[in-house]
C-alpha cells in the first residue's frame, strides 16, 4: 500500500474498511438483499450461453430433433432473461438504497460533528473547504457504496462464474480465453495506485477552489471596495486550473487503462475463434459448434464486468481519498469535551470567578496571563483595553467556547469543565462582536435560541433592546425577512437584534462584546437605554470603548497585553492614571482641543498647496 497521505494518521484502506463495516453493522438487511440480487443476476446471466450452446447442438446438429426442442430452448431463454432482469433491477435498487442511506447518515454525522467541534477547530478550517467535503466527498462515498461495495460483487461473481463454466466446458479453450485475465488484474492494480493519489490531489484542489469562491462571495464588498476583482479572479483561476488539470490527468490515465483492456478483450475473441475453430474441425476434440457459440457468449458476458473493473478501481480510489477526508473530520477530538457524567447547571445565581487563568490559542503564544477575578451575582463589569488586549478572549472563556490552558473558570463556584456544555450556554448569554443574522424573519432571528417563544416575549425582548420602534416601521414588521437574502440592517440594528436574541433567553450571566462600534449620538443613546434594562438582575460583562457606558459599571477591568492591569470604578481609575487614563484621554482629547487644532490647520495646508 502507498504511504499514508499527509492529511492525517488514517491509512487510506482504513476508510474503505470503515465504510464496509458501517454497511454490515447498520444495514445488514439491505446488504443481504443487494447480494442476493447480485448473485441471482450473475447466475441467470450464466445460464444463457449454456442454454444457447446446448440448444444449437441439439436442434441444428441433430436433424431429428424437431421443433419441440426449439420451443423448449426459447422457453428456457425467456425464463432466464426475465429472472436476470428482475435480479438486475433488485441489484440497482438495493445498491442505490444502501448508498443513499450511507450518504445521508454520513452527511448528518459530519454536520453534527461540525456543529459540536469547538471554536478552535473552526478558527483553523476554511469554511469552503469544509463545505466541499460535505458535498463532493460524500458523493464519492455514495458512488463507492453503490458500485464498489455492492455491484463490484456482480463483477466478481460474473468473472468467477464465467471462468468456472468455461473450465467445465473445455479446459484448453478456457485457458486460452482467460489468458488475458492476469494481465488485466496487474493493469488494474497499477492504475489503482496512481489514480488514488491523483484523486486525492483533485479533491484538495476542488476544496481550495470552493474555499476561494466562498470567501470571495462572503467578502464581496471588500473585494469591490478595493477593486480587487482581478486579483481574486487570478486566485480562483489558479485553483480552478489545477482542479481541471488533475481531473484530466486522472481521466486520461483511466482512458489509457480502458483502451488497453479493450484491446486485450478483442485479442481474446480472436484467440477463441482461431483455437476454437480448429478444435471444432478436429472431430477427436469433442468440442462442438454449440460450445464455440457458448464461449463467445461467455466472453460477451465478461466484457461488461471487465470494463467495469477499471471503473470500480477508479471509484475505489476516489472513495479512499474521500473517506479519508470525511473520517479525518469525524475523528477530530473536540478540544472542549464534556467530562463523562457531567451534571447540568441549574439556573445560576451569577457568580463568575477566574482562578489564575492563562490561555493561548492553539499554535499561538499566550493571549491571557494569570487572570484572577471574582464577580458577585448581579454585578455589572466593564472590560476595556486596546484592540487585541484580550477582552474578547477573556469573555469567550466564560461560556467555555475555549478551555483555559491553566487555572479554573468557575460559575457559582463550579468548574465549567465539570458541568454540561449545554447547561453553560443556557446560563451564559453572549452578544458577540461579529453579529450573525440568519436569513429568516426578524421574529425567527430573535427567537433563535428559543423557537417556542411567544410573540409577546419576542416583542418584549425587542423593546428592551430598543429595536421595537424600528421593526414597527418595516413593511412586514416582525415577519420581515432579514439577513443575506432579506432586508439589510445597519451595524447598530444588527447589534440590537443580537441583544434581543440573547435577552429572550434571559440568561443570569450576560456578555456583551461591543468593542468595535462607533455609532451616532442617537444610536448611542438608544444602546445606553437598552443597557440599563438589560443589565438589571444579571451579572453583566460589557466589552466597550464607550466611556459613557463604563460610568454605569460597578467596576471596570482594564486589559493590556493579555493581563488585567487595573481595576476599580471609573472615578478611581481616572484618578489612578496609568493605562485607563491613557485610553480615556486618547478618546476624549480630540474633543478637547487637539482635533480642533488639527482642523484649524487644514485650511492653512490647503492655502499653502
Ligand atoms: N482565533 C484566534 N486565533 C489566534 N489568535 C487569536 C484568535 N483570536 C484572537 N487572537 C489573538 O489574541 C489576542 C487577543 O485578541 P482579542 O480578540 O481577545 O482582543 P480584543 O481585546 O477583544 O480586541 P478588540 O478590541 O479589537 O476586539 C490578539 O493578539 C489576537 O491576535
Ligand atoms: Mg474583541
Amino acid at each position: 500500500m502507498a504511504p499514508p497521505m499527509a492529511m492525517g494518521p488514517l491509512v487510506p484502506m482504513d476508510a474503505i474498511w470503515r465504510i464496509l463495516k458501517m454497511l454490515a453493522r447498520e444495514h445488514p438487511k439491505l446488504l443481504l438483499l443487494g447480494y442476493i440480487s447480485v448473485f441471482g443476476a450473475a447466475g441467470f446471466a450464466l445460464l444463457i450461453p449454456e442454454a444457447l450452446g446446448r440448444g444449437i447442438d441439439e436442434t441444428l446438429g441433430d436433424s431429428t430433433a424437431g421443433t419441440g426442442a426449439l420451443t423448449r430452448l426459447a422457453a428456457v431463454l425467456a425464463f432466464a432473461g426475465i429472472a436476470r432482469g428482475l435480479f438486475s433491477f433488485g441489484q440497482t435498487y438495493f445498491a442505490e438504497a444502501l448508498a443513499q442511506r450511507v450518504a445521508y447518515d454520513l452527511r448528518n454525522r459530519y454536520f453534527d460533528k461540525l456543529q459540536h467541534l469547538s471554536f478552535s477547530f473552526h478558527d483553523k478550517q476554511a469554511t469552503g473547504e469544509l463545505m466541499s467535503r460535505a458535498t463532493g466527498d460524500i458523493e464519492n462515498i455514495r458512488m463507492f457504496v453503490n458500485m464498489g461495495a455492492v455491484r463490484a460483487g456482480f463483477i466478481a461473481a460474473t468473472v468467477v462464474g464465467v471462468s468456472a463454466a468455461m473450465l467445465l466446458t473445455d479446459v484448453p479453450m478456457a485457458l486460452v480465453s482467460m489468458a488475458f485475465v492476469p494481465f488485466l488484474a496487474w493493469r488494474s492494480a497499477v492504475t489503482s495506485v496512481t489514480l488514488r493519489k491523483t484523486w486525492l490531489r483533485f479533491q484538495q484542489h476542488i476544496a481550495r477552489m470552493i474555499a476561494a469562491l466562498q470567501e470571495n462571495l462572503t467578502g464581496v464588498r471588500v473585494v469591490k471596495a478595493f477593486a480587487a476583482e482581478e486579483h481574486e479572479r487570478r486566485k480562483f483561476d489558479g485553483f480552478s486550473r489545477l482542479a481541471a488539470d488533475t481531473h484530466f490527468e486522472a481521466d486520461s490515465n483511466w482512458a489509457r487503462n480502458f483502451a488497453v483492456m479493450n484491446f486485450g478483450f478483442v485479442l481474446s475473441l480472436g484467440a477463441i475463434l482461431w483455437f476454437g475453430g480448429k478444435r471444432v474441425l478436429d472431430p477427436g476434440s469433442g468440442f462442438t459448434p454449440g460450445d464455440l457459440t457458448a464461449f463467445f457468449f461467455y466472453m460477451g458476458l465478461m466484457f461488461m464486468p471487465v470494463r467495469m473493473i477499471g471503473w470500480t478501481v477508479n471509484n475505489f480510489a476516489r472513495a479512499m481519498s474521500s473517506g479519508q477526508r470525511i473520517f479525518d473530520v469525524l475523528d477530530t477530538p473536540s478540544p472542549v469535551t464534556e467530562t463523562p457524567g457531567a451534571a447540568p447547571l441549574e439556573r445560576l445565581r451569577g457568580r463568575v470567578t477566574f482562578d489564575r487563568v492563562s490561555f493561548g490559542y492553539q499554535g499561538f503564544g499566550t493571549a491571557l496571563h494569570d487572570i484572577d477575578i471574582d464577580v458577585a451575582p448581579g454585578q455589572f463589569v466593564a472590560l476595556i483595553g486596546r484592540p487585541g488586549s484580550g477582552k474578547t478572549t477573556f469573555a469567550h472563556l466564560i461560556p467555555r467556547f475555549y478551555d483555559a490552558s491553566q487555572g479554573r473558570v468557575l460559575l457559582d463556584g463550579r468548574n465549567v469543565r465539570e458541568v454540561t456544555v449545554e447547561s453553560i450556554r443556557r446560563n451564559v448569554g453572549v452578544v458577540q462582536q461579529d453579529v450573525f443574522i440568519h436569513t429568516a424573519s426578524i421574529r425567527d432571528n430573535i427567537a433563535y435560541g428559543n423557537p417556542g417563544a411567544t410573540m409577546t416575549q419576542v416583542e418584549r425582548a425587542a423593546r428592551i433592546a430598543q429595536l421595537h420602534d424600528f421593526i414597527a416601521t418595516l413593511p412586514h414588521g416582525y415577519g420581515t425577512v432579514v439577513g443575506e437574502r432579506g432586508v439589510g440592517l445597519s451595524g447598530g440594528q444588527k447589534q440590537r437584534l443580537s441583544i434581543a436574541r440573547t435577552i429572550l433567553l434571559d440568561p443570569p450571566v450576560l456578555i456583551l462584546d461591543d468593542s468595535t462600534s462607533s455609532v451616532d449620538v442617537h444610536t448611542e443613546h438608544e444602546i445606553m437605554a437598552a443597557l440599563d434594562a438589560v443589565t438589571r438582575n444579571r451579572t453583566t460583562f460589557l466589552v466597550t470603548n464607550r466611556f459613557a457606558a463604563v460610568t454605569k459599571a460597578d467596576f471596570v477591568v482594564v486589559f493590556k497585553g493579555g493581563r488585567i492591569v487595573q481595576r476599580g470604578t471609573h472615578e478611581q481609575l481616572l484618578a489612578e492614571g496609568g493605562e485607563y487614563r491613557l485610553l480615556y484621554d486618547s478618546q476624549m482629547r480630540p474633543y478637547l482641543g487637539e482635533q480642533a487644532q488639527a482642523l484649524r490647520q487644514v485650511p492653512n495646508t490647503e492655502a499653502a498647496g
